[in-house]
């Protein structure tokens, strides 16, 4: 499959893409990106991604090379020439190519570095493992302190998702100071009774565009929501547990280091969180 990708105004095959040796994307992770999720053709809840685009560049003083609406319009360009139905868009902005290597940041009129790519996958809202959940191990969080910023230094989460594979799960939950931080590359959530449970906004966690719309919507559906750390063990004895992301929505976690969340089986609460989200961001999908 050949698919056309964006890089910096132009839409090419990905065979001909070109970035430079330079790019301090490449040299040293100095960028951002965000992942929208394509469902039916339209873009999920992609005012927040811009809104998330937005903060990271401004955090990072890269400038922002679009406004939302050309965000927009090179999404929806990109979701046609590539035929998506279900998938995502991946999109990178990087302080671009300053012709050598320097740590110190290039003049501020360097032409950020854009690309965007999408990725198909069919059927991607009724991924069966949703009716299994996943399974996850607890690892340290020895990641940076501003995790609020979407860098694409994503070492770490893959060195933790490679963990959870050498242990023959899904997924790792980082915890830091005896708390949980959040998924590798997802914000995690317990339940007891009708609470859910989910650390609070900080620069510990990336602020979950699902997150947002998840707990508006638990909220909506007089679940009580509290904003709170909680320990592996407090995990391992709630009623259940779920992640939140872009590209898996809400996804149960039915065990944790090796022990059963609730029954071990797949909550009532994470369940109808994911038909309410599905439900709702397929409504007001662009
Ligand atoms: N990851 N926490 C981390 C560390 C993440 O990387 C992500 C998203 C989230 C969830 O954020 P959102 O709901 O806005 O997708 C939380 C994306 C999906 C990725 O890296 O592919």
């Amino acid at each position: 499959m050949s698919r056309t990708v964006y890089v910096n105004g132009d839409y090419v095959p990905e065979a001909e893409a070109k970035i430079s040796v330079f790019d301090r994307g490449f040299l040293m992770a100095d960028g951002v990106y965000e992942v929208t999720s394509v469902l039916d053709g339209k873009l999920i809840d992609f005012d927040g991604h811009c809104k998330r685009l937005a903060r990271s560049l401004s955090e990072l003083e890269i400038s922002n090379p679009h406004s939302d609406d050309e965000w927009l319009a090179i999404h929806r360009e990109l979701v046609a020439r590539n035929d998506i139905v279900d998938g995502m868009v991946y999109l990178q902005v990087t302080r671009g190519n300053p012709g050598d290597r320097d740590f110190a940041y290039p003049p501020a009129d360097t032409a950020p570095t854009v690309v965007l790519f999408t990725q198909s996958k069919p059927g991607l809202a009724e991924s069966p493992v949703a009716k299994t959940g996943w399974k996850v191990i607890s690892i340290p969080d020895i990641r940076w302190g501003r995790r609020d910023i979407k860098t694409v230094q994503l070492l770490y989460p893959s060195m933790g998702k490679m963990a959870a594979k050498k242990a023959g799960v899904d997924d790792a939950w980082l915890v830091e100071d005896g708390f949980v931080t959040e998924g590798t590359s997802n914000n995690a959530y317990i339940v007891k009774g009708n609470r859910i449970i989910t650390r609070a906004l900080s620069s510990d966690i990336l602020h979950g565009i699902t997150r947002a719309a998840v707990l508006r919507f638990a909220r909506e559906a007089q679940m009580e929501v509290e904003e709170r750390n909680f320990t592996i063990d407090e995990a391992k004895s709630a009623d259940e547990a779920f992640i939140t992301s872009a590209s898996a929505f809400v996804m149960p976690v039915v065990e944790v280091d090796g022990a059963p969340v609730g029954t071990g089986t797949v909550g009532r609460v994470a369940t109808r969180l994911r038909e309410i989200y599905l439900e709702e961001m397929r409504k007001a999908a662009v």
